[in-house]
């Protein structure tokens, strides 16, 4: 028996790393999967990565930021599965200069699509959550960047602390549904976000664990948020991050 059987998952930016291993994860467990996902390549080969390991997997193709793409991918996941029980919400994109070098255009985008992208997600599939009634569970990513400040980034680390404080009211407001929301704030994992440059080689003594994060480490801890195992936590964001954040 699978811990997600008869589940159908959400994944949003399901096209690469994190989302990648979440969606072959939750499959693995049971889960129906539908990637959202503005890439078609990745999606489509994330899907049939899926299909080869004898799971069930669509993709729908759009903006996390546009209320409109989010709606048609909804349309788009009921009708295929008939219902959407787990969102993971892992689509984002960084800044990588400080405030005073930062495009007040970059800025705006970095907010839509981090911050406004994962509550749109969320606003609209907990609508539809609550229209099913028979609740759900909802899983955000924030990092480890909403806690510190850096001296190379400033938009990524708002939108990331909003999705900390969205993921504490949305668990107040959604509990009396049967929805669960909670949060991953991960340390260093896999490829950097929006890029390629795996941070395997990275100097990393300054984690515990004594290196990055592999994907699967993010996917493990979100399908745990995602099933009934964590049924009595709300609102939480665990630190997946090597142990960065206690030293
Ligand atoms: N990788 C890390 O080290 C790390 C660290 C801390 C937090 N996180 C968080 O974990 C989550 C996943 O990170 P990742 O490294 O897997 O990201 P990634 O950049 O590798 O993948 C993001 C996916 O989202 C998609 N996407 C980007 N913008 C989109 C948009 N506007 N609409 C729809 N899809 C869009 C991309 O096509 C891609 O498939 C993110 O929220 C990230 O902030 C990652």
């Amino acid at each position: 028996m699978g811990r997600l059987d008869d589940k159908v998952a959400v994944i949003v930016g399901g096209g690469r790393n994190i989302g990648r291993a979440s969606a072959k994860l939750f499959a693995s467990e049971g889960a129906k999967i539908a990637i959202f996902d503005m890439d078609e390549e990745r999606a489509a080969g994330v899907t049939e990565e899926v299909a080869e390991q004898g799971g069930e997997c669509v993709y729908a193709l759009g903006e996390v930021q546009n209320v409109d793409d989010i709606k048609a991918m909804i349309a788009t996941v009921v009708d295929r599965y008939g219902r959407i029980d787990v969102l993971l919400n892992c689509a984002a994109i960084s800044d990588r200069s400080p405030m005073l070098e930062l495009d007040d255009d970059e800025y705006r985008k970095i907010i839509d699509v981090t911050m406004n992208g994962t509550y749109f997600t969320c606003k609209y599939v907990a609508e539809q959550m609550v229209k099913q009634g028979t609740g759900g569970s909802i899983v955000n990513f924030s990092s480890g960047s909403a806690y510190q400040g850096n001296t190379r980034r400033v938009a990524y680390d708002m939108a990331k602390g909003a999705i900390v404080t969205l993921t504490m009211d949305m668990a107040a407001q959604l509990a009396q549904y049967g929805i669960r929301t909670n949060a991953i704030a991960p340390g260093i994992t896999g490829s950097q976000v929006g890029g390629m440059i795996a941070f395997e080689d990275r100097q990393t003594n300054n984690l515990v664990g004594g290196r990055a994060g592999y994907p699967e480490e993010q996917a493990s801890v979100a399908l745990f948020l995602a099933s009934d195992d964590a049924r009595h936590l709300y609102g939480q964001t665990l630190r997946n991050d090597g142990g960065g954040s206690v030293v």
